[in-house]
């Protein structure tokens, strides 16, 4: 049998694995990924979002509503077309030097520093208070594992780096927004409209940065980088508080089930957050597997192979038929 390569970004991957487990059981069951299953309503897109260029009025309007959700200053938020897009471009914003990337974490931030010229070397998470590279970049909560800092121990580490530049990648902090950093001098938040809202296709994403720095990541970016239809999506996301707190409660109870079927079954829990679950099984590449002989895909991960991450079933079936596969094992 052919190995899968280990390592597949999420959302590629089904189409990806057909090839090495053609006879695997339709639809996949994508859970490979931390996006939400249950997606914010998004009908209703006015005509114009679809038929004209993004109008200004459009793009303040996004802007103010994603701003108030934040609780910073519409100033300081760059539009941008999902956070993939501000770890592609911060690093471009500084000439080359020493920047401590926290790890594990998600990929994309050493490899985008690496590709803009940095000499990046890894830092754990008990010593990122300790880095004093030029640039620190830290995810919160932490993907895969899940880890938090509180906002109070990140705000004195960002205090105590003075003028060295700080990148926090709050794409899963919706699911905890308390830990959530803010605007502060010498950093660069990011957040992501495609996770908690359950529409990564959508491609929204924001920066939130001092003046100069939003100025310029808009720039590099260029006009209109954010489609109508995803600024009015976001626009009215932001402001549904009360859609944001019964996925907030939906998503904590959902992950409590995914939990409990995981862990009567023997998989041992090393963290995660309520999007998505990181487990720990001395067999766990036989279980990757298994499960995608069975249609479905979790992510598994090169530097670690006794780790798998499990996004939420979206449904009653999916999780009989993911405690098919772990009972089995
Ligand atoms: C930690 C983290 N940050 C950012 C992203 C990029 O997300 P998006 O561009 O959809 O906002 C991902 C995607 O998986 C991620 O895991």
């Amino acid at each position: 049998m052919p190995v899968a390569p280990t390592l597949v970004h999420g959302g590629s991957g089904p189409d990806f694995l057909e090839q090495y487990f053609p006879g695997a059981p339709k639809p996949w069951l994508d859970l490979s990924t931390g996006i939400n299953p249950w997606a914010y309503p998004h009908d209703g897109v006015p005509e114009a979002a679809w038929t004209t260029l993004p109008a200004p009025s459009l793009m303040r309007d996004c802007r103010e509503s994603a701003a108030s959700y934040f609780g910073v200053p519409p100033d300081n938020l760059a539009i941008l077309p999902g956070s993939q897009a501000a770890i592609s471009l911060a690093p471009r914003l500084f000439s080359p030097r020493r920047v401590a990337v926290l790890t594990p974490t998600y990929g994309e931030h050493a490899q985008c520093c690496r590709h803009a010229g940095h000499d990046v070397a890894p830092v754990t998470w008990d010593r990122i208070g300790d880095a004093d590279e030029d640039i620190l970049v830290v995810t919160n909560p932490n993907n895969p594992d899940g880890r938090t800092w509180s906002r109070a121990e990140l705000t004195s580490i960002i205090a105590r780096r003075g003028a060295r530049w700080t990148v926090i990648d709050e794409a899963f902090a919706d699911v905890e927004p308390a830990l959530s950093v803010g605007a502060l001098p010498h950093a660069i938040v990011l957040r992501s409209f495609g996770k908690f809202f359950g529409l990564a296709g959508v491609r929204l994403g924001f920066a939130i940065a001092p003046l100069e720095i939003v100025g310029r990541l808009e720039q590099m970016i260029g006009p209109w980088a954010v489609s109508g239809p995803a600024l009015a999506i976001g626009a009215r996301a932001y402001r549904d508080t009360a859609w944001q707190q019964a996925t907030r409660a939906k998503l904590t109870a959902s992950t409590r089930r995914l939990r409990n079927l995981l862990e009567r079954h023997g998989l041992t829990r090393v963290g995660g957050c309520d999007l998505f679950s990181l487990y720990e099984h001395r067999h766990a590449d036989r279980l990757f597997h298994e499960l995608c002989e069975s249609g479905i895909y979790v992510r598994r991960f090169a530097d670690n192979p006794h780790w798998l991450r499990f996004g939420l079933p979206p449904d009653d079936d999916a999780l009989a038929r993911l405690e098919r596969v772990v009972a089995s094992l």
